[in-house]
C-alpha cells in the first residue's frame, strides 16, 4: 500500500474543491510530490493557489479524456485520487460532454494506473449511486433506485457506478488496488456552485447577508448527509495508506439534516434569527437527491479504514460562511 509520507500522488480534476483539501492533507502528511491533473474547464487556480507556492505541487494542465495526458501525469506515481467529472449540474447542462469526461476519464484513468505500474486509486465516486434509496438504513449493499430521479442525476450516477466497476475490474484482472468514496454532500470553504445541495447553503446565506429571509423550496424537510470538505479529504488520504483495499464505503456523517434546519444554522450563525424563512414551491430545474429520509451506514468505512468524520454541520457552515464573509460581498 502507498505510504503518504515520502509518496508521489497524482490527482485528477485537481482544482477542484475537494482536490484542493486532498492536496492539502498529502502535503500535511509529508507527501514529496502532489500533481494536479485539471483542464480548468470548472476548477480553477483560484482553488488551489495557496498550493501554488509549494515547490512539491505541479499543476498539470491535461485531459483525462485524453490517455496520453493521464498516462505522462500518472507515471512515478504511487497512487492516484481520481476525481475528475461533471457533476449534476454540469452533467444538466452538457450531458454528451459529461457522459464523456465522467466514463472515459475513469476509463483511462484506471489504464493509466494500469501502464504506469500506479499501486493504488481512490475513486470519487458518490451517494448517486444509490439513486433515490428508500431503504431504512442506506449500506453499501443497497440497490440503484433510478424511479423518480432527474435524467442529469441517473447520467451521473450511472458514471459513479461504471467507475466502481472498472476499479474493481481493474483490481482484479490487473493488480491495481483501489478504493472507492461513495460521498456525501460536501460543502465548506472554497464552495463552488456546481453541486445542486451545496448550492442551497450559498443561496440561504447570500439572501441573509442581503437583509432578506432565505427561500426554502418545498417544504423545508428534504434531508442531506451534509459532510465537511476535510472530512472528505481525510477519507481519502486513509484509503489511500490503508492495509484495506478493495472497498466500496460510503464517505457520509450518517446525519440527514433537512433544508429547515440548514436555514437555522446559517440564520444562527449569521446572527440574523429575525429573518423567518419563507417557503415556496420547488421549481428547480435540476434535483439530484430530494427524498425526506437517508440514514446512511458509515460503519463499513470504520471499520476497514478506520475513518469517522469530526465536523458537525453548526461547525462546517460556521466555517463555511466565514470563509464566504472574509472573500466579501459576491
Ligand atoms: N461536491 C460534492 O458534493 C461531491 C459529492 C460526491 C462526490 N463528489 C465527487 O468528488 C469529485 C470532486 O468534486 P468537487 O465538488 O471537488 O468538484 P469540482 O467541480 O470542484 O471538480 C471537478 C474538477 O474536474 C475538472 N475537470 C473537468 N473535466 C476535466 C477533464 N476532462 N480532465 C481533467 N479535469 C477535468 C474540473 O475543472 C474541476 O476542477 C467529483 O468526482 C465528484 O463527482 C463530489
Amino acid at each position: 500500500m502507498p505510504r503518504i509520507a515520502g509518496g508521489t500522488f497524482l490527482i485528477t480534476g485537481g482544482a477542484s474543491l475537494v482536490g484542493s483539501y486532498i492536496a492539502d492533507a498529502l502535503l500535511a502528511q509529508g507527501a514529496k510530490e502532489i500533481r494536479l491533473l485539471d483542464t480548468l474547464a470548472l476548477g480553477s487556480t483560484e482553488m488551489v493557489g495557496h498550493l501554488l507556492n509549494d515547490t512539491r505541487v505541479k499543476l498539470i494542465r491535461g485531459d483525462v479524456t485524453q490517455l496520453d495526458d493521464v498516462v505522462n501525469a500518472a507515471t512515478g506515481a504511487d497512487g492516484v485520487f481520481a476525481l475528475a467529472a461533471f457533476l449534476t449540474i454540469s452533467m444538466a447542462q452538457n450531458p454528451a460532454l459529461g457522459v464523456t469526461i465522467n466514463n472515459m476519464g475513469i476509463v483511462n484513468t484506471v489504464e493509466a494506473c494500469r501502464i504506469a505500474k500506479v499501486k493504488r486509486i481512490i475513486f470519487a465516486s458518490s451517494v448517486g449511486a444509490y439513486g433515490l434509496p428508500t431503504a431504512d438504513v442506506i449500506t453499501e449493499e443497497t440497490p440503484f433506485t433510478s424511479a423518480g430521479a432527474s435524467p442529469a442525476f441517473v447520467l451521473y450516477s450511472a458514471s459513479k457506478l461504471t467507475g466502481e466497476a472498472l476499479c474493481a475490474h481493474y483490481q482484479k484482472a490487473h493488480g491495481v488496488e483501489f478504493n472507492a468514496l461513495r460521498i456525501s454532500s460536501v460543502y465548506g470553504a472554497r464552495q463552488h456552485n456546481r453541486a445542486v445541495n451545496a448550492n442551497f447553503i450559498l443561496q440561504v446565506h447570500d439572501r441573509i447577508r442581503r437583509g432578506e429571509a432565505p427561500v426554502i423550496l418545498g417544504d423545508g424537510k428534504e434531508v442531506h448527509d451534509y459532510i465537511y470538505v476535510s472530512d472528505v479529504a481525510d477519507a481519502a488520504a486513509i484509503a489511500m495508506s490503508s492495509p484495506s483495499h478493495g472497498h466500496v464505503l460510503n464517505i457520509a456523517t450518517g446525519i440527514d439534516t433537512n433544508l429547515t434546519r440548514v436555514t437555522e444554522i446559517v440564520l444562527e450563525v449569521c446572527n440574523a434569527r429575525h429573518l423567518k424563512p419563507l417557503y415556496r414551491a420547488d421549481d428547480r430545474a435540476v434535483k439530484a437527491s430530494t427524498v425526506t429520509h437517508l440514514n446512511f451506514s458509515r460503519a463499513k468505512a470504520e471499520k476497514t479504514i478506520g475513518w469517522t468524520p469530526k465536523i458537525s454541520i453548526e461547525d462546517g457552515l460556521r466555517r463555511t460562511i466565514a470563509w464566504r464573509d472574509s472573500r466579501g460581498k459576491s
